[in-house]
C-alpha cells in the first residue's frame, strides 16, 4: 500500500492544470451504452475510478481504449463502442470498489430493456441510498425488484417493442437532488417513448456536461443546469466527440492548496463559474482570486491565486450545486483550521462525512463536532503527524493540512487519493511540495 510523506512548510508557486472532471466523466461514459456507435471523450482524467468502470463497460459489451499522450498537458481520450448488448449485469465486485457503478443503470435498461446491479453498500462517508434512482426509473415505466443484493429492473413487453414511457418525476429528498440519479433518469429517458419532466433535478455541472454529450448524441433536452428537465424521448441515439468539463473539485483543492501554504498558484483550465460559492468563500477568508479573460468559455479559463495577509473565519454550509460543494469541505476545514478566529462548517449533504475530524486533530487542529457541525477553532500552526486517509476528499483535507503543517506528516491509504486525483504528488511536487510516495507495510491493528 502506498503512502505519501510530505514536509510541510512550503510555499506552493507555479503553474498547474485541472484536469478533466472525473465525476462528469463518469455518467458520460456510461451512456456510451446507449449507442452501438463510437463515442470519444476527450480529457478523460487517468484514474482508478476511471479504469474500473472501463472493465465494467467491456463486461457490459462496450469497448474503451484510453490513451494517454506522452505529454501531460495534453489531453487524453477515451474511445467507447458498444458492440455487444446482451449482457445487462454489474457485478458485486465492480460495484462494490465504486459506487458510480450504479449510473450504468439507467443506460442499459433503457438500451437493452433489463439492467442488472448489484446495489451498492454504504461508504466511508455514510448511508447511500439509490431509492430515489429507483422510483424515477419506476416512473417511466420500469419494473423494479431485490434478488440476491441486486437490483434488477425490467421494461415490460421489451421484446414485443415495449419502451419506457415519458412521465413527470420529482426527485427531491430532504437534502436536495441526487447528482447521479438525475443523471440515470435523464439518460434513461432519452429514449423513452414521449416527454419526461424531471422536477427539482441535481443542477450540478456535470448534469450540465452529460446532457450536452447526450444532445450531441442526438437526444432532446432543454433545461439541464435547472431543477426542471424535461426530455423529449428519441428512436434511437448516435456516436458523439465530447471533451469532458474541467474537474471542479481538483480546482478548489489546489485553490486550497495554494492558501494554505500562503502561496501563488495559476490554475489553467480551471472552471471558475462552476467555483463561485467556492471563491465567495475564499474571497471572505482573503484569499485573492484574479480570473483571466473568459471570452469563449468560463468553464475553462485561467485563474491565480494569490495569499492571504490573514486567514479570516467563515461559517459555510455544505448544499446542492450552486452552494458550496460538499467535496470540497474537508479541504476548506483544513484551511480554516489556520484562521485566525472560529469557523463553522456545517455538512448538509452527507451529514456524516467527517472522518477527516480525528486525524485534523492528530495534527493540532481545534475541531469540535456537534452532529453534522463542526466548529474549528483557528490555530497558529498544524505539526506533522502520521495519519490515515479514509476516503477520498478528507485525504485531499489531510494532504493540504500536511503542506502547511511543521515536519513530516506520513499519509496512509493513499490509494483513496489515487481514485480522484491523478499523479497529485507529481504534480505538487512541480508547484515545490517535497512530498513522495513511498511503499509501507501497514500495521493494521487488531
Ligand atoms: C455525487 C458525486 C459525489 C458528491 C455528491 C454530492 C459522483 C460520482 N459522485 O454522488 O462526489 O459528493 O454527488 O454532490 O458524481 N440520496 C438519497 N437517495 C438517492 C440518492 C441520493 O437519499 O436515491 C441522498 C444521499 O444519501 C445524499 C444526497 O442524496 O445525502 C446527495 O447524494 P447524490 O447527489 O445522489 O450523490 P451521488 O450522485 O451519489
Amino acid at each position: 500500500m502506498d503512502v505519501f510523506h510530505i514536509d510541510g512548510g512550503v510555499r506552493l508557486e507555479g503553474r498547474l492544470r485541472v484536469n478533466g472532471s472525473k465525476n462528469a466523466a463518469l455518467p458520460l461514459m456510461a451512456a456510451a451504452l446507449l449507442t452501438d456507435k463510437p463515442v470519444t471523450l476527450r480529457d478523460v482524467p487517468g484514474l482508478a475510478d476511471i479504469r474500473n468502470m472501463v472493465s465494467l463497460l467491456g463486461e457490459l459489451g462496450c469497448e474503451g481504449e484510453l490513451t494517454e499522450p506522452a505529454d501531460a498537458s495534453e489531453p487524453s481520450v477515451l474511445s467507447l463502442h458498444t458492440r455487444d448488448e446482451t449482457s445487462s449485469h454489474a457485478r458485486y465486485d465492480v460495484v462494490r470498489t465504486m459506487r458510480a457503478s450504479v449510473c450504468i443503470l439507467g443506460p442499459v435498461l433503457a438500451r437493452r430493456g433489463a439492467a442488472r446491479v448489484s446495489m451498492p453498500g454504504g461508504c466511508a462517508i455514510g448511508d447511500r441510498p439509490i431509492d430515489l434512482h429507483l422510483r424515477g426509473l419506476e416512473a417511466l415505466g420500469a419494473h423494479i425488484s431485490l434478488d440476491s443484493g441486486d437490483v434488477v429492473a425490467r421494461v415490460p413487453n421489451f421484446a414485443q417493442g415495449g419502451r419506457l414511457r415519458g412521465a413527470t418525476i420529482f426527485l427531491g429528498g430532504s437534502f436536495g437532488s441526487t447528482v447521479l440519479g438525475t443523471a440515470n433518469v435523464m439518460s434513461a429517458a432519452t429514449l423513452a417513448e414521449g416527454t419526461t419532466t424531471i422536477e427539482s433535478a441535481a443542477c450540478e455541472p456535470e448534469v450540465v456536461d452529460l446532457a450536452k454529450l447526450l444532445t450531441s448524441m442526438g437526444a432532446r433536452i432543454e433545461g439541464a443546469g435547472s431543477p426542471r428537465i424535461v426530455v423529449h424521448g428519441v428512436e434511437s441515439l448516435a456516436g458523439a466527440d465530447h471533451t469532458v468539463i474541467p474537474d471542479r473539485i481538483e480546482a478548489a483543492t489546489f485553490m486550497a492548496a495554494a492558501a494554505i501554504t500562503r502561496g501563488s498558484l495559476t490554475l489553467e483550465n480551471c472552471p471558475v463559474d462552476a467555483l463561485l460559492a467556492v471563491t465567495d468563500c475564499l474571497g471572505h477568508i482573503g484569499v485573492g482570486i484574479s480570473v483571466g479573460p473568459h471570452e469563449t468559455d468560463p468553464m475553462r479559463v485561467t485563474c491565480r491565486v494569490s495569499p492571504a495577509d490573514r486567514l479570516a473565519p467563515v461559517q459555510i454550509t455544505t448544499q446542492p450545486y450552486p452552494g458550496f460543494p460538499t467535496d470540497a469541505q474537508a479541504q476548506l476545514m483544513a484551511l480554516v483550521a489556520l484562521a485566525d478566529g472560529n469557523s463553522v462548517i456545517t455538512e448538509k449533504i452527507f451529514p456524516e462525512r467527517f472522518l477527516h475530524v480525528a486525524e485534523l486533530t492528530r495534527m493540532g487542529a481545534r475541531l469540535l463536532r456537534q452532529g453534522s457541525t463542526v466548529v474549528v477553532s483557528g490555530v497558529g500552526g498544524l505539526t506533522g503527524a502520521p495519519v490515515m486517509a479514509s476516503d477520498l476528499r478528507a485525504s485531499a483535507g489531510l494532504v493540504l493540512a500536511g503542506l502547511a503543517a511543521k515536519g513530516r506528516t506520513t499519509i496512509n491509504r493513499v490509494y483513496h487519493l489515487d481514485r480522484g486525483y491523478e499523479r497529485l504528488e507529481e504534480r505538487l511536487e512541480r508547484v515545490g511540495a517535497r512530498i513522495t510516495r513511498a511503499k509501507s507495510e501497514e500495521l493494521v491493528a487488531a
